[in-house]
């Protein structure tokens, strides 16, 4: 086996348009953090690399619908994942972001470097244009009904309800997601990557080279492989992104998916001044941790980039994972499907490392798995209470009680005693090779094998009933639970490092690094410990009751939604009914939250005939900083209404999302209050 000097280890740039759920954390991020934390443990010089992809489509499609702009997004996710990661003990060495000046530098120079050598194919396209946006429309942005199933919601690159792939040239009636027009078919130029010419080596390179790869991920790549490669395109028409550096590309960008992998050079290049040395050093370690739907970007196009650039390592192992399911469903940010990791930090303060736990033991390693949460509370509750908690607090426990909390000095180990210490170098072994083929489960499980074998150890030798008549026996007992306590202090740090810390707090040690691992003694007779508290608590069927009922209601948001978009339009009304409404621009002056309401805000508006009050149910999804200032439509001539003591002079109007969530109608362009609707 190749001997490595360095690691470098990368993880998946999620994407700034949204939050991370536990099906990112599973695929990906406790993986990486494992397999890291494992090799700083171990001495190992080793860098860990993520941070957000802040361009593509779906991030300017979200600004558009939320009226802001997208760095606006970017900025609000980034915040979010950066903040939400810190606080579940992910231990990147930076997370940086690809919108940075950096990144925009290094994948321009990239792309210039290729460019140079003539490695791009240039073709002029057929694409669809919008003439009133006056722009080319991506994939995603045109809407039209489907060949296949005659939904009439296909988007042009994906039909969702049938599930087939689509050319936007395929859709019936196209239109344009931006103006609803229908798009015309404009000629325009990009540079294409081809892949075709790296099929050979490749193929070499993987199905020969890296037969060890994960079955999922060798399988993948062969069947791609397998189908031939084309050439794929790495530029887009879109204004947002890091531009093509070359003259005659104006209005374009790189491809999202060009830029992305070399967001983990340019975030190294911000960590280190030596960042050379991790990319371009043949003894270097490249592994990257990743969800199965990345295997084509990470095995087939960055290697073939980085290839084509000739500088740079190529990664030595891309273990990718597969899907986690939540209570039997697909994961779907869009249905609000998920445990969103900021949520659960809030909901389960101090249980960072119960999560960790669970979505290791439980993860989509060789297939698609299940996340349930009364899975999460069974191995809470017969895992990491009864075993691991368990053990910990009982050798704790007995100490305190029989020696005030003083490593007692062991007498001669029994046969017994060395039997089972002899376990734990075993274990050890075991570990380290489960880690070291990105087995986290299986490691995870040898890692709990420590505790059971200390809670039998335990079990077996009762020191609580020799107290009286063997206390030298006693003695060599309780060493040997602590010396097996400080063992799992360290087995247990790469998955679940608050947990090491707790018990090494318990212990009154310091972190021991991981040849200490199975050494004997860890700890001296005569060290004193810390109190003993315990690791883990209980969870209840009501917090499980709780969570369930939570996404219950999400079932039913959906469901409702639904209907909603099927219901039938409203009776016909006459003109005149219509013309009766007064509806005008108006402009939020103030905003406050209604005392002891969830719902209700009171705002104060500027009508342009006068200023008055309203009461609007929107504070679930506006907080009053962000109403005021506003551009709103008011209907001014409705009745007053009382609402908590409140009369409310007037309804802004609303709109509801494809998500439930209300948000402000607004005029295009700028008017000014008064302004009527109609
Ligand atoms: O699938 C995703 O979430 C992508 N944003 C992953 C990018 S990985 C890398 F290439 F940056
Ligand atoms: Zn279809």
């Amino acid at each position: 086996m190749k001997k490595f000097k360095r690691y470098l280890v990368t993880s998946a740039l999620p994407y700034a348009n949204g939050p991370v759920h536990i099906g990112h954390l599973a695929g990906v991020y406790i993986p990486s953090d494992i397999y890291v934390r494992y090799l700083r443990l171990k001495g190992e010089d080793v860098i860990s690399i993520c941070g957000s992809d802040e361009h593509g489509v779906p991030i300017t499609i979200k600004a558009r619908q939320e009226g802001v702009t997208p760095q606006d997004i970017v900025d609000k996710y980034h915040g979010i994942i950066k903040d939400a990661f810190r606080r579940l003990g992910m231990s990147f060495d930076i997370y940086s972001r690809t919108s940075s000046p950096m990144h925009h530098k290094t994948a321009s120079e990239f792309f210039l470097n290729l460019y140079g050598k003539g490695v791009f194919e240039e073709k002029t396209t057929m694409q669809y244009y919008d003439e009133e946006a006056r722009q080319f429309l991506a994939d995603r942005y045109i809407t039209g009904t489907c060949p296949h199933c005659q939904n009439e919601r296909a988007y042009g690159d994906q039909c969702e309800k049938c599930g087939t792939s689509l050319n936007a040239t395929d859709l019936i009636r196209p239109k344009s997601a931006i103006t609803g027009s229908t798009p015309v078919l404009r000629e325009t130029k990009h540079w294409f990557l081809p892949l075709n010419k790296y099929e050979e080596f490749l193929r070499e390179w993987i199905l020969e080279g890296h037969k060890e790869w994960k079955a999922n991920v060798y399988g993948q790549c062969k069947s791609w492989l397998d189908l031939g490669l084309q050439p794929r395109a790495v530029s887009r028409d879109l204004d947002w992104g890091i531009p093509v550096p070359v003259e005659g590309a104006e209005g374009k960008v790189l491809y999202v998916w060009f830029d992305a992998p070399i967001g983990y050079i340019s975030a190294s290049k911000e960590l280190t001044p030596d960042w050379e040395k991790y990319w371009k050093s043949e003894d270097t370690k490249m592994v990257h941790f990743i969800g199965k739907d990345n295997i084509v970007f990470h095995c087939i196009v960055f290697p073939a980039m980085l290839k084509a650039h000739g500088e740079y390592i190529l990664p030595e192992n891309v273990p990718a994972n597969e899907f986690l399911n939540l209570e039997g469903d697909k994961i779907s940010t869009s249905r609000n499907w998920a445990v969103w990791l900021h949520e659960y930090l809030d909901e389960f303060p101090g249980k960072e490392d119960v999560l960790r736990y669970v979505l290791c033991a439980n993860a989509p390693e060789t297939k698609d798995n299940d996340f349930t949460w009364k899975d999460f509370q069974a191995r809470n509750n017969n895992e990491l209470v009864a075993v691991l908690g368990n053990f910990v607090n009982r050798a704790l426990v007995l100490t305190d009680k029989y020696y005030g909390g003083v490593v007692p000095e062991a007498g001669e180990l029994q046969p017994y005693d060395r039997e089972v210490l002899g376990e734990i170098p075993k274990i050890k072994r075991s570990l380290e090779e489960n880690i070291e083929n990105y087995r986290f489960r299986e490691a995870l499980r040898d890692a709990m094998n420590i505790a059971r074998l200390g809670n039998k150890y335990l079990a077996d030798t009762e020191p609580w009933k020799l107290a009286k008549t063997d206390p030298e026996r006693v003695r060599t007992i309780l060493n040997v639970a602590l010396q097996i306590t400080a063992d799992i202090a360290i087995a247990c740090e790469p998955f679940m490092p608050f947990t090491a810390e707790k018990i090494l707090k318990l212990l009154n040690t310091e972190k021991l690094g991981w040849d200490k691992l199975g050494a004997w003694p860890l700890i001296e007779a005569g060290h004193r410990l810390g109190k003993p508290e315990l690791l883990f608590e209980k969870i209840d069927d009501s917090v499980i009751d709780a969570q369930l009922l939570k996404l219950e209601n999400t079932k039913k948001a959906n469901q409702a939604k639904e209907v909603r978009h099927t219901e039938p339009q409203k009776e016909a009304v006459a003109f005149d009914d219509f013309a009766r409404m007064d509806i005008r621009v108006a402009r939020v002056l103030e905003a406050e939250k209604v005392a002891k309401t969830k719902k209700l805000l009171k705002l104060t508006v500027d009508t342009g005939i006068d200023k008055r009050t309203i009461v609007s149910g929107i504070a679930e999804y506006y907080t009053p900083e962000e109403m005021v200032g506003r551009e709103v439509l008011v209907l001014v001539n409705l009745e007053p209404r009382m609402l908590r003591g409140i009369e409310s002079q007037g309804m802004i109007l609303m709109a509801e999302n494809a998500e439930g969530k209300l948000v402000v109608v607004r005029p295009d362009e700028k008017t000014n209050p008064g302004a009527s609707v109609g």
